[in-house]
């Protein structure tokens, strides 16, 4: 039995992020010339999110490109680049799933050092990273709330988190009025990660009862706003940030099954973002979850989103392979969905055809 760990402080609500300074103020004061490093999604380049922040002349402002899925690389480049600006005392993360996990993946790495790709795998990082706060700009990730932070290892064709209680964010600041300027397709698609990691984790044979609970309450939660007529009203948008952190704290305590290592697949080889990625496996799960695919339809009919098709209507033989084998490589929660002996049911050619339905 393992200790179960989950963020344990946060805010909620409107306005929410005008606490950040408090949560600072205790740090600073310890430590004066300590650096807060503020990491923000570049999608905030232009707005006015920095002037909210209690940024002081010393601290470190940075800008994430998150076009692609984070890699290892990029990790370690911030990190280098970080470790030359003094002492940080803080990491604050303000963004989707992406931002979240480089943040949490560069305060692994400031006090413990090594490279990104040495942490990749369970429980690696030796000891706590610096303090972190997660501030969600969209939700569904569950990134905020789990163990892990995804990170693409393109050398080995892997993507892995470091899945470590250190990885745990420290505070959050959950504010929907943070997420009121998503466009419709991308809310949708982050939203859905947060119901296939319920499902997933609630058919999966690996049981955690509080998990379980936490999906149950994300799940419905997730059901009332993506069957409702205005999926971003105000109360959908905080009850969407709730299911999200719900959803990743569950997640952080039990398993992902046939969806995620499908999507991971695609972003593999195809470099599709994580969450579209996510909906267009679910799209043609009937075989292993035939009532949540159904469900799932009802949402996109619902909400009027059309998935792409046909992106591998013409792969070549060597690209189906590398599709099998990003897939296949993540037993965890294959053995969770399947059993020990997944691959007699995800055989190359099965693995193939389901594949090419989407
Ligand atoms: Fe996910």
């Amino acid at each position: 039995m393992r200790l179960t760990k989950t963020v344990g402080d946060y805010y909620l609500g409107s306005g929410a992020l005008k606490n950040l300074d408090t949560l600072l103020k205790p740090l600073q004061e310890t430590n004066n010339t300590g650096k807060v490093a503020y990491l923000i999604d570049h999608y905030f380049l232009k707005s006015d999110l920095k002037d909210k922040l209690p940024i002081r002349e010393n601290d470190i402002l940075y800008f994430i490109d998150t076009t692609d899925e984070p890699t290892t690389e990029q990790v370690d480049k911030i990190a280098e680049e970080f470790q030359r600006e003094g002492e940080i005392i803080a990491a604050v993360g303000i963004g989707g799933g992406s931002t979240l996990d480089i943040t949490k993946a560069i305060a692994n790495l400031i006090p413990n050092g090594a490279k990104a790709e040495d942490y990749q795998g369970w429980d690696l990082v030796p000891g706590p990273g610096i303090f972190k706060i997660g501030i969600p700009t969209i939700s569904g990730t569950g990134a905020e709330g789990s163990r892990t932070c995804v990170l693409m290892n393109h050398a080995k064709k892997l993507k892995l988190g470091h899945n470590s209680d250190y990885t745990v964010y420290n505070r959050l600041i959950m504010d929907p009025d943070l997420t009121a300027s998503v466009p419709k397709d991308q809310y949708f698609y982050t939203g859905m990660d947060t119901f296939i990691h319920c499902i997933e984790s609630l058919e999966g044979r690996y049981r955690h009862s509080f998990a379980d609970a936490l999906s149950d309450a994300a799940l419905s939660l997730s059901r009332k706003i993506f069957l409702s007529d205005d999926m971003q009203s105000k109360e959908n948008r905080e009850s969407l940030m709730v299911a999200s952190f719900m959803g990743g704290s569950a997640i952080g305590n039990s398993f992902v099954g046939v969806v995620h290592p499908f999507s991971a697949g695609l972003s593999m080889v195809l470099g599709l973002h994580h969450c579209i990625g996510n909906c267009i496996v679910m799209n043609v799960m009937d075989q292993f979850y035939p009532s949540q695919t159904q469900e799932f339809h009802r949402m996109l009919e619902k909400q009027s989103i059309k998935l792409p098709t046909g992106l591998c209507a013409n792969l070549t033989d060597k690209q189906h392979q590398n599709l099998y084998d990003a897939t296949i490589v993540h037993e965890k929660p294959l053995m969770n969905a399947l059993g020990d002996d997944f691959k007699k049911t995800l055989t190359p050619s099965t693995v193939r055809r389901i594949f090419e339905r989407m």
